[in-house]
This record gives C-alpha cells, sequence and structure tokens, in this order.
C-alpha cells in the first residue's frame, strides 16, 4: 500500500465520551505499527488553532485504555466554524507537517471535519465517538454502551424510592435529538416507558400513556425521557402531570453529566480500539472523507456527508420489546 501520509495528527472534539482515550491509543498504535509519526492536537480544533500539539509514542498512550474522558481534552470550538479559524488550522497542520487527520467525536466535529477536508483537501478520517448514537451508517458510537449501562445503574437505585413511595418518575437522559439512550436504557431497566423526540413528534406521549393507564396494577412508574425541546424534558412533563394528572406524586431526575463519565466498558474499549486501527488502514488505502462505523459486527466506512446529514431512525422492534415487556 503506497501512502504520502507519513504524519497524521489526533483529536477529540465535541462532548467526550467513555472510549475516547481506548480510541486515542489504540490510533496511535497503529500508526506507528505502519510507520506514521503521530501528533496528538489538545483540546480538539481549538489546539489545531492555537498549536497546542505534542509528538505522540507509543508510551504516550500507555495505561489509558481503562480511563474514562480524554486524556486530548475536548472543546466545542466556535473559531473553528468561521473560515478564517479553519485557515489558521490548516496552517498549524503545515507549520507540524501534518498530512492527515483522524478526528473522534460526534455529529458537530465531524461536520466541521467535513467543511474543513473539502476546503483544504485534507485526508480526515473519523470515529464516532458520542454516547448520543445519533451518526447514520454505524451500529453503535464509542461511549454509547457505556453510559447505557451507567444510565441503567442509576435507573435501577431510583427504583428502590420509586417503589418505596409509589411515585412516578421522570428520568431524563441525555441524547439531544436522539432516543436510543432513553429507550434501550428503559429496556435495561424494566421502566414503564420512555418518551422519546423520535415518537414525540407524531404523538402526545404522555396523555396516551397515562389514559391507557400505564400504572395498572404498579405500585410505581419509571418513565425516561430524552432531553430535548420535542419531548419538553423531565421538567415540563412533570410540570404537565402536576396540572393535568393531580392524581399522580410525581417526581424528576435528570442524570446530566455522570452519563458521560466512568471506565468504559469491555464493548466500548473494544470499538474503539477495531475503529482507530481501522482508521489508519482507511489513510493507508487513501480513503478520506469517511467515518468509521460498525454494521453487523463489520467495519464500514460511511462518507460523512451520509454520516451526519442522514436521520437515524428509531428501532420499530426495540419500541414493540419496550411496549409488550412493560405491560
Ligand atoms: O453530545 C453529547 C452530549 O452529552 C449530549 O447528549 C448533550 O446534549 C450535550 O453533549 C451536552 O453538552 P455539554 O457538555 O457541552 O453541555
Amino acid at each position: 500500500m503506497a501512502s504520502n501520509i507519513k504524519c497524521i495528527g489526533v483529536l477529540t472534539s465535541g462532548g467526550d465520551a467513555p472510549g475516547m482515550n481506548a480510541a486515542i491509543r489504540s490510533v496511535t498504535r497503529a500508526a506507528i505499527f505502519n510507520g506514521i509519526r503521530v501528533k496528538g492536537i489538545f483540546k480538539g480544533y481549538k489546539g489545531l488553532i492555537s498549536g497546542e500539539i505534542s509528538e505522540f509514542k507509543t508510551n504516550s498512550v500507555s495505561n489509558i485504555i481503562q480511563q474514562g474522558g480524554t486524556i486530548l481534552k475536548t472543546a466545542r470550538c466556535a473559531e473553528f466554524l468561521t473560515p478564517e479559524g479553519r485557515k489558521i488550522a490548516f496552517e498549524t497542520m503545515q507549520r507540524e507537517e501534518i498530512d492527515a487527520l483522524v478526528v473522534i467525536g460526534g455529529d458537530g466535529s465531524l461536520t466541521g471535519a467535513n467543511i474543513f477536508a473539502n476546503e483544504f483537501d485534507v485526508p480526515i478520517v473519523g470515529l464516532p465517538g458520542t454516547i448520543d448514537n445519533d451518526l447514520y451508517g454505524t451500529d453503535v458510537t464509542i461511549g454509547y454502551d457505556t453510559a447505557l449501562n451507567t444510565i441503567m445503574q442509576s435507573v435501577d437505585k431510583i427504583r428502590d424510592t420509586a417503589t418505596s413511595h409509589e411515585r412516578l418518575f421522570f428520568i431524563e437522559v441525555m441524547g439531544r435529538n436522539c432516543g436510543y439512550l432513553a429507550l434501550n436504557s428503559a429496556i435495561a431497566s424494566g421502566a414503564e416507558a420512555a418518551i422519546i423526540p423520535e415518537i414525540s413528534i407524531e404523538k402526545d406521549q404522555l396523555s396516551e400513556l397515562i389514559e391507557q393507564g400505564f400504572r395498572k396494577s404498579k405500585n410505581s412508574s419509571l418513565v425516561l425521557v430524552t432531553e430535548s425541546e420535542i419531548t419538553g424534558g423531565a421538567l415540563k412533563l412533570a410540570e404537565r402531570v402536576k396540572t393535568e394528572y393531580p392524581q399522580y406524586d410525581v417526581r424528576v431526575s435528570i442524570l446530566g453529566h455522570l452519563q458521560r463519565g466512568g471506565s468504559p466498558s469491555a464493548q466500548d474499549r473494544i470499538l474503539a480500539s477495531r475503529m482507530g486501527i481501522a482508521a489508519i488502514r482507511a489513510l493507508l488505502e487513501d480513503q478520506r472523507n469517511v467515518m468509521i462505523g460498525i454494521h453487523e459486527n463489520e467495519i464500514v466506512y460511511i462518507p460523512f456527508k451520509r454520516a451526519i446529514k442522514k436521520e437515524r431512525e428509531i428501532s420499530d422492534e426495540l419500541l414493540e420489546v419496550l411496549r409488550i415487556s412493560s405491560i
């Protein structure tokens, strides 16, 4: 395989996700294994603009596979949204002799990568690093499994108090406008329902739930809610219950950023390790502007344009599993 790539830069961008460190480790080691130098870019695109960059050796990524967060740090960088910011970022790449980038991040980060790659003809490969699982073309994203487990463990604890007081709980989880975290954590924790943006657009899930008598003989109810203007979020739903259905003793729990932390699960470590190696393979094969995905347990390459623009549909089968298993 002939390649002109002598040095790559690796960065993490957007919200951190468990498994990002495993991905950095794998990208670094795969590059060095193939005779390519690696530079770690700190604080995402911000560091590419300000030049916060260090040469990485194999031991720069020792002992990090089990750590949450990202050793490269991360940021949401407004300057990179401007043509001036991206020009400075390109000049940094030239100065540092970085021939290609591996960008680990979510939807916003890969959108930035796509614009930058087209503007300056830079080879970029993306890894889907986000707990939201909202990228098209990959069955799962790095960090999603760990976040799901963290949510499940939290919901198990909330169930104890919900049952003791016979209360209705709305538990808000992350995901932006994507309902996968709420839906799958509802299934995994035996919750009564999930209120997710994909369905809220079409119907009023709250009144449907309550009017169908979803509590029946149960002495507590847990409802997972995706943070989103479309669902209204847990607080708004609870307010509605207080006025429209005052017979319920309702409480809210917003899980917040604890969902992003913690040591990555085995599944996320393995996924990140596979995807990191695939990213270097893709660059060596002269692939550019693609995101590495996993589909039916095989590595796939998804053009950025498809990964970021296409709506990810929610699975009808999962919706049915929740509906039937919570009767
Ligand atoms: O994209 C990951 C995510 O955790 C979303 O689920 C959430 O909406 C957002 O990031 C929160 O971002 P921040 O940490 O910048 O507030």
